[in-house]
């Protein structure tokens, strides 16, 4: 399997260290428009391999498209990352034109690639990479649901006092600070409801806590995490490089799935081969519907920004 991870700051280095050490990939090229760049990164990565026990072969490039040829699955992070007190959606101005063009010089060298957006504003760079590439739907995934999952499952060991490996959870809808949607009422602690052992005001908080994840860690950090991003990336080209048929919500687009039409949003998607093999209509209750419907509406404002 041939990778290539377009963004060599924290969060691609990220995608290409943990898919490394999960070693299932041939190769993995990572590509900056930064001089040497992503030389460095991948040199210092490929310094871990004797460390770390991988044979994943990862190279560097300087923005020459030619090195990433026959890709399998390209990853965008490229863009700015948010500062703290900065949405997502504000970032739109700098990235579309970015993710628009990285999109391009991928699909021209790999006419076959399964892409996972996940600069931000991601369910937007998402709807653009779509309308850019010309792939088929199933072949642009967007990346904000599985980081979304793993903070929600992190709020809930966190309230419950458990390993997150005892917990499920699944987070659906936008990828952004107002329009996520927890579904903490299908949350379970090894198959019992969370509802269980928590009170209702401490799932709410759950909720908003999942919610605005990563704007606390952009407070922390100066800047946007990368190590949870990284490790989402990682599993989701890990199903799709194994066939693995998993299920995880990914930002998709929708063709009447959810009541939604020529939208990208967080939905259940089983990963395989063939990038999104299908996606999942689960019953949601009448207040997830309601989120659900009210995040859409928030993505679809941010998808009117574009110049398409
Ligand atoms: C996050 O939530 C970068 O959007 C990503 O951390």
């Amino acid at each position: 399997m041939k990778l290539t991870v377009v963004g060599a700051g924290a969060v691609g280095a990220s995608c290409a260290e943990y898919i490394a050490i999960k070693d299932f990939a041939a190769e993995v090229v990572i590509l900056d428009i930064k001089e040497g760049f992503a030389e460095g990164k991948a040199m210092d990565l490929m310094q871990t391999a004797s460390l770390n026990g991988f044979d994943t072969k990862i190279v560097g490039s300087t923005n020459d498209y030619s090195k990433t040829a026959g890709s399998d699955v390209a990853i965008i992070t490229s863009g700015i990352p948010r500062k703290p007190g900065m949405t997502r959606e504000e970032l739109i101005g700098i990235n579309a034109g970015i993710v628009k063009s990285v999109t391009e010089n991928l699909v021209k060298h790999s006419p076959d690639v399964i892409i996972i957006v996940v600069s931000n504003p991601m369910d937007t760079m998402t709807y653009l990479a779509h309308k850019t590439s010309g792939l088929p739907k199933n072949r642009i995934i967007g990346m904000g649901g599985a980081l979304d999952s793993a903070r929600f499952k992190y709020r809930i060991a966190e309230a419950l006092d458990c390993p997150s490996s005892d917990v499920d959870g699944m987070v659906i809808g936008g990828h952004s600070d107002v329009g996520m949607v927890p579904l903490i009422d299908k949350a379970v602690r090894n198959s019992v409801a969370v509802s269980e052992f928590l009170s209702e005001d401490r799932m709410k908080q759950i909720v908003e806590d999942t919610k605005v994840g990563g704007a606390t860690l952009t407070g922390l950090l100066g800047t946007s995490a990368w190590y949870a991003p990284g490790a989402a990336v990682s599993e989701l080209v890990k199903a799709i490089g194994l066939d693995s048929k998993k299920m995880f919500p990914c930002s998709a687009m929708l063709d009447g799935e959810y009541g939604l039409n020529d939208i990208c949003i967080g939905v259940p998607c089983v990963l395989g081969a063939n990038g999104i093999e299908k996606i999942v209509e689960i019953d949601l209750s009448d207040a997830e519907k309601a989120k659900m419907i009210e995040s859409a509406a928030g993505v679809s404002k941010t998808n009117g920004l574009l110049h398409l």
